[in-house]
């Protein structure tokens, strides 16, 4: 499966992160805790986004802000998988995102710092650099949360920049920034339920709920909706066709980084102009595949497509 040669994908992470998972068997959150392994990736989810592209055989530049000696481990491990980045370097520090595994009781606790402080100049040399990369882009990511001090219509600003010059772009954040984000009409929005809830500001405890919920976010002036739904697959939605992909049950190493492959599948098939069932299937199929792997987002393409013959989809 390959998508023309001259199609690159822009991923912009504000607020990407160095992953470390420790390995605590039967962890209690006692003085001292001791890990038995311990593992450390560049990530954020546009990184991620990323790194599923480009192990599916698409170019992809990753775009954000790095800082001090991890924003270095970071840049220099893509350098190492082969991922292209042009990040704008700003002072503070990159943050570590800890998670905890217990993989005795599947216990996952994740330690979220809120990232390197950015300042308005920072800002304004990150548009600069995203301006240049955009102009060849096919498909632009906007991924994760706000770093402190960007602006909070950070991503309706890029995604303006983007729909003015005809690229498509998808949006994958939360809160406020998803709220001001949609407000700019990214082609398609991939927020899991909680996500969706808050936008709408209602519980979507029902197939009713979320079918409305999703329809009155197409209203809005959006393309296509993709809901993820964890081990339940996901819901895509075109504001006429809705379809629901399911995967098949799996022996789940790792969820972080689940929702950025799903949504680097989703970007590759839509590049491959798969219609959006079928892209549903890959995406939903992709996203399970991260969970069989350590690490977010280093999914192997046979793992995908041992999935995918086992991964249905249906009109929901
Ligand atoms: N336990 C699981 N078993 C099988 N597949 C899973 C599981 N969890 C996630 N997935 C796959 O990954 C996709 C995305 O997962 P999920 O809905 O949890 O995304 P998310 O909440 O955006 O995750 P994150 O933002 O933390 O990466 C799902 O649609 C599914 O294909
Ligand atoms: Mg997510």
């Amino acid at each position: 499966m390959s998508v023309k040669a001259e199609m690159k994908v822009v991923t912009v992470t504000l607020n990407p992160a160095v992953d470390k998972t420790v390995i605590v068997p039967n962890f209690r959150p006692e003085r001292v805790v001791r890990a038995k392994e311990v593992y450390i990736y560049p990530s954020g989810k546009g990184v991620n986004v990323a790194r599923v592209l480009v192990r599916l055989g698409v170019k992809a530049i990753c775009l954000g802000f790095v800082s001090g000696h991890f924003g270095t481990f970071l840049v220099d491990g893509l350098t190492c998988e082969g991922i292209e980045h042009d990040f704008t370097t700003v002072s503070d520090e990159t943050r570590i995102n800890l998670t905890i595994r217990d993989p005795e009781t599947g216990l996952e606790v994740h330690l979220v710092e809120p990232g390197a402080r950015v300042s308005e100049r920072d800002w304004q040399r990150f548009v600069e650099t995203y301006q240049r990369h955009i102009s060849d882009a096919s498909w632009v990511a906007f991924c994760g949360s706000l770093p402190p001090g960007a602006p909070t219509d950070a991503y309706a600003q890029l995604i303006r920049i983007a729909r003015g010059r005809g690229t498509p772009c998808a949006l994958d954040t939360s809160g406020e920034a998803l709220r001001k984000g949609v407000e700019a009409l990214p082609t398609l929005v991939k927020p899991n339920r909680q996500e969706l809830e808050d936008l709408v500001g209602e519980k979507l405890d029902s197939d009713e709920k979320l079918r409305s919920a999703i329809l009155q976010t197409h209203k809005l002036g959006l393309d296509l909706v993709v809901v993820s739904l964890g081990k339940e697959g996901a819901i895509g939605s075109d504001g006429v066709n809705l379809w629901k992909a399911k995967p098949p049950p799996v022996k789940v190493v790792n969820t972080i980084g689940s929702g950025d492959a799903l949504l680097g599948g989703l970007i590759f098939a839509l590049l491959k102009e798969m219609p959006l069932d079928e892209a549903l299937k890959f995406a939903v199929a992709t996203g399970t595949a991260n969970t069989l792997v350590d690490g977010p987002c280093y999914v192997d393409p046979q793992d995908i497509h041992e999935i995918l013959s086992a991964t249905s989809v249906r009109a929901w």
